[in-house]
C-alpha cells in the first residue's frame, strides 16, 4: 500500500494523504538554518546546533504524535481549519505534501477556500521562508481571517525542557505592527544579558492582530487543534511575559471567486555585534537593523518565488555531478535524486536531529561523519574539506578520538565518551575519499590541531598517521585489533560487563586485563591502512609506505589464520579470549560486519565467483543462507534472547531489532560492495532492491517510514514486525549505498589519476549511461550489460580500445566519452 507517489520530473514526493503511518519529513536548509518539516507541518528550527540554538519547540513523545509546527489556522466564516490537517485535523476536500529538494509544499482545501504553503530555507539565509498562497475556489466572495503560529523555544532546547523553575519567568518579546515591511514578532529571551542573538517571525502585510502569548492564543487546558483564538476569530493582541513566548499574526482577506491572495512568512535568526545590540540607551530594545533587513527580501511573493527557482537551480547543478539513465525508473530516481539529497541531509545534519534524533542527544560523530563525506564529496568538496579539517581538529595526540563533538563549538563532546577503536581509522576513509575526487593534496599539509588545542598543530598527514599507529599499537592475543569500547557496532561493548540499569554502555568505566579484539577493526585497518601507505607513497614517503605494508600484510595474515570460522569469518574474541560469531555457540553465530568488510578489503578473495574454495565466497554463501530476508540481511543470527553481559548491549534489545540481529541497513552496503568485488553483481543488485525505499514504496503500510530515503533499522526476521522500519534520515546507509550503486553496481569511482569503471550489476540493468564530471571534466560512460557473473568490462574511450578498466582524468572543459561492453 501507498500513501502518495514520486514525481521524478518535479523530483518531489507527493503525499497524498494526511494519513501517514508516521510523520513523513524533509529538511529545509543546507547550510547554517535547518528546519524539521513533516508532512503535517510539524516539526522545528535551529541556527546550527539542534542544541544549543533552537528557535521553535516541538515535543518529542508527545500524544498525540507530531505536536509543534508552524501551523497556518482558517476561520472561514466561523469554519476553523488548517490546510496541513494538523493540528485541527478538520477534514479536507483535496491534500497535498509535496517533499522536494530543500522545501515542501503543504496544500490544503476546504470549503472552497484553497492554500498552498512553500516552506523554504532560502540559500545563504538564515531563515525559514513560508509563501503562502490563498485561493478562493468557490463561485461567491469570501472573507476569511488566517492565524499563522509558531511557538518559541527558549534557545537552548535541553535546558528548554527541564529546567522550568528558571524559564517560565524569562521570556521577552517585542511586537512590531508597522514596521517597514509588515508586521513582525521579536523573540528576545536572555537578549538583555548574555545572548547576542534573536528571532523574527514577520509577515510581508500590516497583520490585523497578533498574539504572543501562547496561553491567550491556545486557551488554558485547549490542545493546539482547540486553539482559542482562531475560533474567537480575531486575534487578542497578547504580550508574553514570562511563561511561553509565541508569534502569531492575524490576516483577514476577502477573495473574489478564482481570486488568489499571496502573503509571506519569514522566521529568522538574526545576530548583532556587541556594540550594536541595542535600539535605544536603555538597552531595552532590540536593534532591528538585520531583520528588517532579511524582511525587505523577502517582502513581497515574487522575492519568495525567485528564491525558491535559485534553490531549485542549485540542486539541478549539485545533481549534475552523478547521474544515470537506465531503464528502471527507481534506480534512476534513487541515484539521480534522493540517495544524493540524503547525503547531502547526513553531512549537515550527522545523527543529531531527526523525527528518532531529538537534537540534544548526539552532536556530530567522529565516525559517522567521515563516512558521511563519502556519499557527499562530489557534491560540495570545499566544505568536506572543511568538515574534514573540524573533525581531525577533536583527535588526540596518541590517534585516539572523541566519539562526537558540538557542530557549534566544534570541540569534542566529553559527555559521549572515547575509546572506540575504529574511530581513528574512518578519518584516512574520508581523506582519502576527500583526495581521490579532488585531488587536492596539499589538504594533507594542512595544519590541524589535536583536541582544538591552539599550538599543537600538525600537518593533517601526521594526523592519518597517527590513526594508522594506533591500531598498530593496539592489538591483542591474535594479532587482531583491541575493541576498546566498541567498534563500529556500538552494542558490541565486550569489556563493560554491565550490571546497573539505565548505565550508559557508552560511557561506563570499561573492565580492566581484558583483550578483546575486533576482526571488523582488523579488515578496516586493511582496507585503509592500505590506503594510508597509498598516500604516503605519493607523498613520496616510500619507506613508511613499504612499513605500514608490512603491518597491513601482518593482520591480512592473523585474519585468515585467527578469525575464521570454518565457513565465515569470526566477528571478534571476547574479553577472556573466546570467539565471538562463532558455529559452535547457539546464537550469534554469523555476523555480517566482517564479512562485508573483509571481502572489501580483499581479504580471501580467490579468483572469480567460481572459486568456491575461497573463504570470501564462502562468507558471501553463509551471509546469503543465514542472514538474507526480503528485507534486507540482518546484522547476526541467531538474535540473542538473553542478556549477555559479555557483549553488552547488543543482547539488550529484543531479538530483531537493532543491532540485535535487525536489519541494520548501513551495513548491508558493505555486502552489496563485497559481491561487486567477487564479480556477482546479480546478488549485489538483488541486494540493493531489498532495503532501498523506492523499491519497498508498495509495502509503505509494513515499511511505515518515507519511501524516498533510508531507514537506519527495518526488523529483522525474528522480530513480531519484521520489515517495519525505524530511524528514517540520519543513517550512514545513505553515504554507503551511494558508494555502492555508483561505484560498484554502475562501477564509476574516482581514483587518483584517474576513474575506474567497473560495472557490476547484474543481467536487470542491461545498458545504462552514467554521467560523471569530475575534476571539471564530463564523462558520459554508456554501458552493454551482459550481467554474467565475474565478467568485466572491456573499455573504449574516444574511440580508443584500452586495456584495463581506468579512464585517465582529461583537462576541465572536456568531454569523454567511454564505451563498454561486459
Ligand atoms: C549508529 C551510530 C553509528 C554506529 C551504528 C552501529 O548508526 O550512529 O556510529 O556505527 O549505529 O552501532
Ligand atoms: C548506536 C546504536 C544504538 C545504540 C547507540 C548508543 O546508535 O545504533 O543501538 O544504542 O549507538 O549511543
Amino acid at each position: 500500500m501507498r500513501f502518495g507517489h514520486f514525481d521524478d520530473e518535479a523530483r518531489e514526493y507527493v503525499v497524498t494523504t494526511p494519513h501517514t503511518p508516521y510523520p513523513w519529513i524533509n529538511y529545509l536548509g543546507s547550510e547554517q538554518f535547518f528546519s524539521l518539516l513533516s508532512h503535517q507541518a510539524g516539526g522545528y528550527s535551529f541556527y546550527r546546533d539542534a542544541k544549543m540554538r533552537r528557535l521553535t519547540r516541538y515535543r518529542y513523545n508527545n500524544i498525540p504524535a507530531d505536536a509543534g509546527g508552524r501551523y497556518l489556522y482558517v476561520n472561514d466564516g466561523g469554519d476553523v481549519w488548517t490546510p496541513s490537517w494538523l493540528p485541527v485535523k478538520a477534514d479536507l476536500d483535496h491534500f497535498e505534501a509535496r517533499h522536494g529538494l530543500g522545501y515542501s509544499r503543504i496544500t490544503g482545501e476546504r470549503g472552497g477556500l484553497r492554500v498552498a504553503t512553500t516552506f523554504f530555507v532560502p540559500l545563504g539565509e538564515n531563515a525559514e521562508v513560508q509563501r503562502v498562497a490563498v485561493t478562493n475556489t468557490s463561485d461567491v466572495e469570501k472573507t476569511v481571517t488566517l492565524f499563522s503560529f509558531v511557538e518559541f523555544c527558549l534557545w537552548n532546547a535541553q535546558d528548554d525542557q527541564t529546567n522550568y523553575q528558571r524559564n517560565l519567568s524569562i521570556g521577552e518579546v517585542e511586537v512590531e505592527q508597522d514596521g517597514p515591511h509588515g508586521s513582525a514578532i521579536y523573540h528576545k529571551t536572555e537578549y538583555r544579558e548574555r545572548r547576542d542573538h534573536y528571532a523574527v517571525f514577520g509577515v510581508n502585510t500590516r497583520a490585523d492582530g497578533f498574539d504572543t502569548d501562547r496561553d491567550t492564543f491556545v486557551g488554558a487546558y485547549n490542545s493546539l487543534g482547540e486553539a482559542a483564538v482562531p475560533r474567537a476569530g480575531a486575534s487578542a493582541d497578547s504580550v508574553a511575559s514570562g511563561w511561553y513566548p509565541i508569534g502569531s499574526h492575524s490576516v483577514r482577506v476577502t477573495l473574489a471567486p478564482g481570486e488568489t491572495r499571496d502573503l509571506v512568512y519569514v522566521l529568522g535568526y538574526l545576530e548583532n555585534p556587541q556594540d550594536e545590540k541595542w535600539a535605544d540607551d536603555a538597552h531595552q530594545v532590540v536593534n532591528k537593523e538585520r531583520a528588517h533587513a532579511l524582511l525587505s527580501r523577502f517582502a513581497t511573493a515574487e522575492q519568495a518565488d525567485a528564491a525558491v527557482e535559485a534553490l531549485q537551480a542549485y540542486w539541478t547543478d549539485l545533481l549534475s555531478t552523478y547521474s544515470v539513465r537506465s531503464s528502471d525508473e527507481k534506480l534512476d530516481r534513487m541515484v539521480n535524486i534522493w540517495n544524493q539529497y540524503q547525503c547531502m541531509v547526513t553531512f549537515n545534519m550527522s545523527r543529531s536531529a531527526s523525527y528518532f534524533e531529538t537534537g540534544i542527544g548526539r552532536g556530530m560523530g567522529f565516525r559517522d561523519s567521515n563516512q558521511d563525506l563519502l556519499g557527499f564529496v562530489h557534491l560540495v568538496p570545499e566544505r568536506a574539506r572543511e568538515r574534514i579539517v573540524d573533525i581531525a581538529s577533536t583527535q588526540f595526540e596518541d590517534g585516539s578520538a572523541y566519539h562526537q563533538y558540538q557542530p557549534l563549538t566544534k570541540r569534542g563532546n566529553n559527555d559521549i565518551g572515547s575509546g572506540f577503536n575504529d574511530d581513528p581509522l574512518w578519518l584516512i576513509a574520508g581523506v582519502a575519499g576527500y583526495v581521490k575526487e579532488t585531488g587536492d593534496f596539499s589538504i594533507l599539509d594542512e595544519p590541524v590541531p589535536f583536541d582544538n588545542e591552539p599550538g599543537s598543530e600538525v600537518p593533517l598527514f601526521e594526523h592519518l598517521t597517527r590513526s594508522f599507529e594506533y591500531t598498530v599499537n593496539h592489538r591483542g592475543p591474535h594479532g587482531l585489533p583491541l575493541i576498546g569500547r566498541a567498534d563500529w557496532n556500538d552494542c558490541l561493548n565486550l569489556n563493560c560487563f554491565s550490571t546497573e540499569p539505565g548505565e550508559s554502555f557508552q560511557t561506563t568505566e570499561n573492565q580492566a586485563g581484558g583483550h578483546a579484539e575486533s576482526v571488523f577493526i582488523a579488515a578496516q585497518f586493511v582496507l585503509y591502512g592500505e590506503q594510508y601507505a597509498e598516500l604516503a607513497e605519493r607523498r613520496g614517503l616510500s619507506e613508511v609506505a613499504s612499513q605500514a605494508r608490512k603491518v597491513v600484510g601482518e593482520v591480512r595474515e592473523a585474519v585468515l589464520e585467527h578469525a575464521w570460522d570454518g565457513r565465515w569469518f569470526l566477528r571478534a574474541y571476547d574479553f577472556y579470549g573466546n570467539p565471538v560469531g562463532t558455529d559452535a555457540k547457539p546464537e550469534g553465530k554469523i555476523w555480517i560486519e566482517p564479512q562485508g568488510f573483509a571481502v572489501m578489503a580483499g581479504i580471501g578473495v580467490g579468483d572469480g565467483p567460481e572459486d568456491t574454495d575461497a573463504p570470501a565466497i564462502q562468507a558471501l554463501d553463509a551471509v546469503d543462507e543465514m542472514l538474507g530476508t526480503p528485507h534486507g540481511l540482518v546484522l547476526q543470527f541467531p538474535a540473542y534472547t538473553t542478556y549477555q553481559i559479555e557483549l553488552g548491549e547488543v543482547s539488550t534489545y529484543p531479538p530483531g531489532y537493532k543491532e540485535n540481529g535487525g536489519i541494520f541497513c548501513h551495513n548491508n552496503p558493505w555486502v552489496i560492495i563485497a559481491e561487486t568485488v567477487v564479480g556477482r553483481g546479480d546478488k549485489a543488485f538483488d541486494y540493493y532492491k531489498r532495503i532501498t525505499p523506492a523499491y519497498r514504496e508498495d509495502i509503505s503500510d509494513v515499511h511505515k517510514l518515507e519511501p524516498y530515503v533510508y531507514a537506519q533499522m527495518i526488523a529483522g526476521k525474528q522480530a513480531p514486525r519484521a520489515g517495519e522500519a525505524k530511524n528514517s534520515w540520519l543513517t550512514g546507509t545513505a553515504a554507503w549505498n551511494f558508494v555502492a550503486v555508483s561505484q560498484y553496481l554502475l562501477g564509476v569511482r574516482p581514483d587518483y589519476d584517474g576513474l575506474v569503471v567497473d560495472p557490476q550489476i547484474g543481467p536487470d540493468v542491461p545498458s545504462f549511461t552514467v554521467t560523471r564530471v569530475a575534476r571539471g571534466a564530463t564523462y558520459e560512460i554508456t554501458v552493454t550489460n551482459s550481467g554474467a557473473r565475474g565478467s568485466r568490462g572491456s573499455l573504449v574511450v574516444d574511440g580508443t580500445p584500452v586495456e584495463g578498466n581506468h579512464v585517465p582524468y582529461a583537462p576541465a572543459g572536456s568531454t569523454v566519452r567511454v564505451e563498454v561492453t561486459l
